[in-house]
């Protein structure tokens, strides 16, 4: 700290991205603001001496401004420019820790980093700013950015803390009232009230979720929208091809391509995809006739009615983002689709019981099979209100199916599982069949084999009593058949089994279990951890885009009337149904292992070790390793900063953004006895990784199979039309005669088919821009060597866990690894290439 530093020059380099370089010819900008001269300034904020004069706040230098534009600096994404900046700096304003930067642009940049290279008496000192800044007027503070310094908010510099608290205070917005605007950097929380449309008309009025006993839900951003006219505490709608939701413009971030992406795929779909189909099904049948007529959606394609919207589309979309609007052939539109991995190597080996039972192991939804500890299966519904619901499977139903044993001896052998959609659905069937469905409450009873695969017992289909719900159920016993009408009959039973697990797969597993939940933890981290708190540099990455395709979601594909009560059953129920199934969520049984343990497909041992009941298990398998590596990393990570748990109960920012967390933003759950209390550090590394684990892996392995799995709908169809038909019936005879027209006429129509697939292949897209697990988008994310250190020893164990993946998914013994359809499963491989790909697993829920 020598004294030659006296009014020295340091040079800096700003990155950022002009907005006009991140506009693609369509939007309309060509104007290039000027970001030289005095257009944008930057002030460096003192971390070591304070304004005797003002509260000891940290001095602030002269302004600078952006000089030239260096073209030599290697590594700089597309629509990223550097430019040189100089401070002028003295030595008593000490060391800078913060910087104030003021656009005074007419229009809005990114700001992606600022990196003083050699700052005397200290070196390299890196800024991560990743934040739109908006012109100065538009706000009515400084816009304030930090090194990337980590602090415990007691061992902030004094000079810096107001500029921490003040940031903070800011971006709750407590004072700021009224419909959020683009540049608001609110974040505040609002109940599920922007569903329905009930100014529209009833029809498409749907209950508020959230705040209430009768319907609680995981709260949302919110956006202060007005009320409807109809209903005041409903929050009223944008129109469906505006996609300017209010969500706090830095979690829209500086990669434009998924929201692009999303906003494109959205606008096609609802605009393009289903006139078109809806001309088509007015022009032909709207059944399928065969599975090969299913196949010629994929080889062939539907030929497409000229159609001047889907011209436009063409013209405007910039790369091939709606895939299926995308293929001309010989002159005329196709709509066509890819072929989905699950029938890519046999056409028909989706049919076997053998494959029915894997995916419940390694297929879409692998989350919800459990042990089965008594017989017959009961039910935990009220039985003063819905009367007895014991299952009718009786031991004469299985018990030639159990390799010798008796029921009981299975039982005790732990060799008995069930897939059990009973409870979950039952108390809305009348309503939801009132509807144009004809479903039933579902359970799959399994046998466990010596070999880890599992085998059908019987299917039970059940509807509420027709006398009245108090009455119970009306039940069916299905059992395996394999030719015959029997036979026909058994693949019916399948269906209605997988329609039911296809609904929770996309209902609970998917938006309620992962990007409902997460949003509180996003909302609260941002509201009471600084961006400098270990904790806010631990979690950020694995809730990048989280708000925004959750808006997106609630705007077009879970609103009333939107595209997921178009194509999944349970119709204008369905979110109504996920606060009911929410009323049992728990926070701690989201962790892997709790998880199993709960659904008693793991045990643990006498050394209190985890055992796997269903050894080839590979959701699980592959899971707890990705599980145990996050748990490392996290571990390793909180002990930099946490070494007693004394320093957790002193960390003022992080027990009040846990106490958000559990009395606001999952507020409805805040008289749990379950949450934890984080007074200690190992209730740190637990919360932190079972927050991690659901915005990456649990996410991924949910979500990227979608159209892997399901993209051939018969495999997973996500509704039925018919009953099971009756013996005596014309439908059962019409069965005897053409079983396979017979199935295609139950499940999921040929229009919302072709509906359900394009939406699930733009949901199971990785981007060109994805970050997996492992991957930080900022490479200089901190300053801390040990914490850098730590987050390279959990990248080599995820690659050292792809090539164990890859090695089991070789291992001929492990039947449930590939299959009859011989698809390997690979959605919890940690790295992907771009596209619909069946692996990778993204920090973030961000599609
Ligand atoms: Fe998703």
């Amino acid at each position: 700290m020598a004294s030659h530093i006296v009014g020295e020059k340091v040079s800096g380099t700003v990155v950022l991205i002009r907005k006009t370089g991140l506009c693609f010819n369509y939007c309309g900008g060509t104007v290039i603001d000027n970001v030289l001269g005095r257009s944008i300034s930057f002030q460096l904020v003192s971390a070591t001496v304070g304004d005797a004069n003002n509260g000891n706040r940290g001095v602030v230098g002269e302004e600078a401004y952006l000089e030239q534009h260096i073209t030599s600096l290697p590594a700089l994404a597309a629509g990223e420019t550097a430019y040189q900046v100089t401070f002028h700096c003295e030595e008593k304003n000490g060391i800078p820790g913060a910087v104030i930067v003021k656009n005074n642009l007419s229009s809005e940049f990114f700001l992606k980093t600022l990196t003083l290279e050699d700052f005397p008496g200290k070196g390299r000192i890196h800024f991560v700013c990743n934040s739109w800044v908006y012109p100065a007027v538009k706000y009515k503070y400084d816009r304030v950015f930090f090194a990337n310094t980590t602090y415990l908010p007691g061992d902030t510099p004094l000079p810096l803390k107001p500029y921490r608290e003040e940031e903070l205070c800011n971006l709750k917005g407590a004072n700021v009232d009224g419909q959020l605007k683009e540049w608001d950097r609110v974040y505040r929380y609002d109940y599920y009230n922007d569903l329905g449309s009930p100014d529209t008309c009833q029809d498409l009025a749907r209950p508020i979720l959230g705040g209430t006993p009768e319907h609680p839900y995981p709260r949302r951003g919110r956006t202060g929208r007005p009320p409807t006219k109809n209903d005041l505490k409903s929050e009223s709608r944008l129109p469906l091809l505006n996609l300017n939701i209010y969500v706090p413009r830095d979690e829209q971030f500086g990669h434009l391509k998924m929201a692009d992406f999303l906003t494109y795929a959205f606008k096609g779909v609802v605009r393009v995809v289903l006139p078109v189909l809806q001309a088509i099904a007015g022009a032909t049948p709207i059944e399928f006739n065969s599975f090969e007529d299913v196949l010629k959606l994929y080889e062939g394609g539907l030929p497409v009615p000229p159609n001047p919207l889907l011209e436009e589309l063409r013209q405007l979309v910039p790369f091939e983002m709606i895939r299926a609007l995308q293929r001309v052939e010989g002159g005329r539109g196709l709509l066509k689709l890819p072929m989905p991995q699950v029938i890519q190597v046999d056409k028909t080996a989706w049919r076997t019981d053998e494959e029915f039972t894997r995916e419940m192991l390694a297929g879409l939804n692998p989350v919800v099979i459990r042990r089965l500890e008594e017989f017959p299966p009961t039910s935990k519904l009220d039985a003063c209100k819905y009367g007895d619901h014991t299952s009718t499977i009786t031991a004469a139903h299985i018990e030639h199916h159990l390799d010798g044993l008796t029921v009981h001896q299975a039982l005790k052998q732990n060799k008995l599982f069930i897939l059990d959609h009973h409870d979950a659905y039952l108390p809305y069937l009348n309503r939801i069949n009132a509807l144009a469905v004809k479903v039933y409450a579902t359970r799959t009873l399994l046998y466990l084999r010596q070999d880890s695969t599992l085998k059908p017992l019987a299917i039970e289909l059940s509807l509420p009593h027709q006398d009245g719900e108090q009455h119970g159920a009306v039940s069916k016993v299905y059992t395996p058949a394999e030719s015959g009408v029997e036979g026909s009959i058994w693949q019916l039973a399948k269906a209605y089994a997988a329609v039911t697990d296809s609904g929770y797969h996309g209902l609970i597993s998917h938006w309620l279990n992962t990007h409902a939940v997460m949003e509180p933890f996003v909302i609260a981290t941002h509201r009471h951890l600084s961006v400098i708190h270990p904790i806010h540099k631990l979690l950020s990455p694995h809730y990048r885009d989280t708000m925004t395709i959750n808006a997106l979601a609630r705007h077009a594909l879970i609103p009333a009337g939107g595209i997921f009560e178009m194509t999944v059953f349970p119709g204008r129920y369905a979110l109504e149904l996920s606060s009911t199934v929410y009323k049992s969520w728990n926070f701690r049984e989201q962790a892997l292992p709790a998880d199993l343990i709960k659904r008693g497909v793991a045990v643990k041992d006498r050394d209190d070790r985890l055992c796997l009941l269903i050894e080839d298990y590979p959701y699980a398998v592959d899971g707890l390793q990705i599980w145990h590596a996050i748990e490392t990393w996290v571990g390793e990570y909180c002990a930099i900063y946490y070494p007693t748990d004394d320093v957790v109960k002193a960390d003022a920012e992080l027990q009040a953004w846990w106490k958000e967390v559990r009395e606001v933003g999952h507020g409805d759950k805040k008289d749990e006895h379950w949450w934890p209390a984080m007074q200690t550090t190992s209730e740190l590394i637990e919360t932190c990784t079972t927050i991690v684990w659901i915005g990456s892996a649990l996410h991924a392995a949910i979500n990227f199979g979608q159209y892997p799995y399901a993209g051939y709908l018969p495999n997973r169809p996500t509704m039925s039309r018919r009953f099971m038909p009756e013996p005596g019936t014309p439908e059962y005879e019409e069965l005897k005669k053409n079983p396979d027209k017979v199935f295609l006429k139950t499940i999921t129509s040929q229009l919302l088919t072709m509906l359900g697939l394009n939406t699930i292949e733009i949901l199971s897209n990785h981007a060109s821009d994805e970050v997996y697990l492992g991957q930080r988008d900022t490479p200089e994310w901190t300053s801390d060597e040990r914490a850098v250190k730590a987050f390279e020893r959990f990248g080599q164990r995820l690659k050292a866990i792809e090539a164990e993946i890859m090695k089991r998914n070789g291992d001929p013994s492990l039947k449930n690894r590939n299959g009859p359809v011989k698809m390997p499963y690979t959605l919890l491989f940690p790295s992907s290439g771009v596209g619909v790909t069946g692996r990778g697993i993204p920090n973030s829920i961000s599609i």
